[in-house]
């Protein structure tokens, strides 16, 4: 079992929901390590033993921020566990909708980051009004990413 003392969060956002994610995850993971939430920067990956990495879909893609953080961090990343989470509305239109997020966007940012990421997950985002559904999928893919971490005493 890794010993989990600090998860670092990385996203970006246009227009805020992908924080509101980055924010319920953190309250998820923070019963079990230290969390810091951050924008893609120079954060020194080889201080975290875990690290989230949170992209809204626009136009089918991932910000090009995230993916290229993903590049430019992707030697470091290869050594710890990693949870890739797509934030879009795609999903709100059914399960086929929802295979071609995972497919198609997901597949973008394992494509940077060159391997399969221990943990995945599409999130619902949304446009003006937070739903319901925001605060479900961060929470389970953040419990999900928990119990990979063979860490599941998560309430
Ligand atoms: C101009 C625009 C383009 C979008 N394109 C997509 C898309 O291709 N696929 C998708 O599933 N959602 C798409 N969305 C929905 C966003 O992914 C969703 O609203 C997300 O929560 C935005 O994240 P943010 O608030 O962190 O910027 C789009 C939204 C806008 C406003």
């Amino acid at each position: 079992m890794i010993l989990i003392v600090r998860i670092l969060i990385v996203y970006d956002t246009k227009r805020g929901s992908t924080e509101k994610v980055a924010t319920f995850m953190s309250n998820v993971l923070s019963k079990i390590s230290d969390v810091e939430i951050s924008k893609p920067s120079e954060k020194n990956i080889q201080f975290y033993d875990a690290v989230v990495i949170l992209s809204p879909i626009y136009y089918e893609k991932p910000l090009n921020s995230i993916i290229s953080f993903i590049h430019a961090n992707r030697e470091a990343l290869s050594s710890v566990p990693v949870c890739l989470g797509a934030v879009c509305m795609a999903q709100m239109f059914g399960h086929t909708a929802k295979s071609y997020a995972y497919k198609h966007y997901l597949a973008k940012m394992e494509k940077a980051l060159g391997r399969e990421p221990e943990c995945r997950g599409i999130i619902t985002g949304f446009l003006f009004k937070q739903g319901s559904r925001t605060f479900q999928d961060a929470t389970n893919l953040a419990k999900r990413f928990c119990k990979i971490l063979k860490m599941d005493n998560v309430k």
